[in-house]
């Protein structure tokens, strides 16, 4: 995707879980081939999407960062599925904690307030290397950047750095050869931290919860992502625009769904997330959807969603 769309366009009003026994869901999901044809939940005819390609080697890595600044709306859930479906692909991924919250970190089962050194450590002590900080996942080829409450410092301690809005970047550098994709897991606001990682990425991808005011705010996002395109990183692209929660059944969610694509139009992935409780329970079993309940539609629509980004 290389258009931005106008920003105007954005201010439309509007313990431990036990196993499932079986993880089919009882609805199929819609077409998930992604060969086109038929009407997605989108309301579009599915787009064609291309097998992804096999790869001889890795790297350099595509930088996304999942950004909006409303919480709850699917960002860490997003992060985690999509690199855990993006590994299925062949490609080798590394999620980046950047909220001080650290529920990716939490969300993958690593108790992240018990780690002596984390994101934060990387970013403001030079003797402090990024391959000192990284650990694995429980998913093969998907490796983690944690971060803690230790991370809401480093706002504040950055402000007076030079280059502060390159510090992930210059963090990253040494890494980027050993990954396909590093995904950024942006904590719900516009400071400091989130425009160094609009600084780093190559793409935003922006969840946006199919619920009636969920289109306010992203002209604020969108301006943001403008700004830092223009002063500080001129590669930077909206990557796509996920709809998130959406309840097929309900009036409502149609209604949204066909508001953001009006708004966002191609922008928006043909991937839709349906909202529903096996996401609350991952995250909980502290282990990817693609893992815990892998035949699962939400399984599936993020496998489909890794396709998407890898065409794009
Ligand atoms: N598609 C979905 N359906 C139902 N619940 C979801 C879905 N996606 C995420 N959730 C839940 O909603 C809450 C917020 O999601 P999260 O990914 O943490 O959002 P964010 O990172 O934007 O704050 C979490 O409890 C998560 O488990
Ligand atoms: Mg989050």
């Amino acid at each position: 995707m290389s258009t931005l769309p106008q920003s105007g366009r954005g201010t439309v009003e509007l313990s431990i879980a036990p196993r499932a026994a079986s993880d089919d869901d009882e609805q199929p999901f819609a077409d998930s081939s992604g060969n086109g044809g038929g009407v997605g939940p989108t309301g579009r005819a599915w787009r064609h999407i291309p097998e992804p390609s096999l790869l001889n080697g890795h790297g350099p890595a595509k930088i996304l960062a999942v950004c909006n600044q409303k919480g709850g709306v699917g960002k860490t859930t997003s992060t985690i599925n999509l690199g855990a479906a993006l590994t299925e692909f062949g490609r080798r991924v590394l999620l980046v904690d950047f909220d001080p919250q650290g529920a990716l970190s939490v969300g993958l089962g690593i108790p992240a307030h018990q780690l002596d050194r984390t994101i934060y450590n990387v970013l403001i002590e030079r003797s402090v290397g990024i391959h000192d900080v990284v650990i694995r996942t429980c998913v093969e080829d998907m490796d983690l950047l944690p971060s803690n409450i230790d991370l809401s410092a480093a706002e504040v301690q950055l402000v007076t750095e030079v280059g502060r809005e390159h510090t992930l970047v210059r963090t990253l550098r040494p890494i980027i050869d050993e990954y396909d994709y590093i995904l950024v897991d942006c904590q719900p606001s516009l400071g400091l931290l989130t425009v160094n990682a609009l600084t780093a990425a190559d793409g935003v991808l922006i969840p946006l919860e199919c619920e009636f005011f969920s289109l306010r705010g992203v002209a604020l996002l969108i301006d943001t992502i403008e700004k830092v395109k223009d002063r500080l990183n001129p590669k930077l692209d909206i990557t796509g625009i996920l709809a998130t929660m959406f309840d097929p059944r309900t009036l409502h969610s149609r209604e949204v769904m066909a508001r953001v694509v009006e708004a966002f139009g191609e922008t928006v992935f043909d991937t839709v997330i349906n909202r529903t409780v096996r996401f609350p329970e991952t995250t909980v079993a502290g282990e990817p959807i693609t893992t815990w309940a892998p035949r699962s539609a939400g399984a599936k629509a993020y496998r489909q969603l890794a396709r998407e980004v890898i065409a794009r």
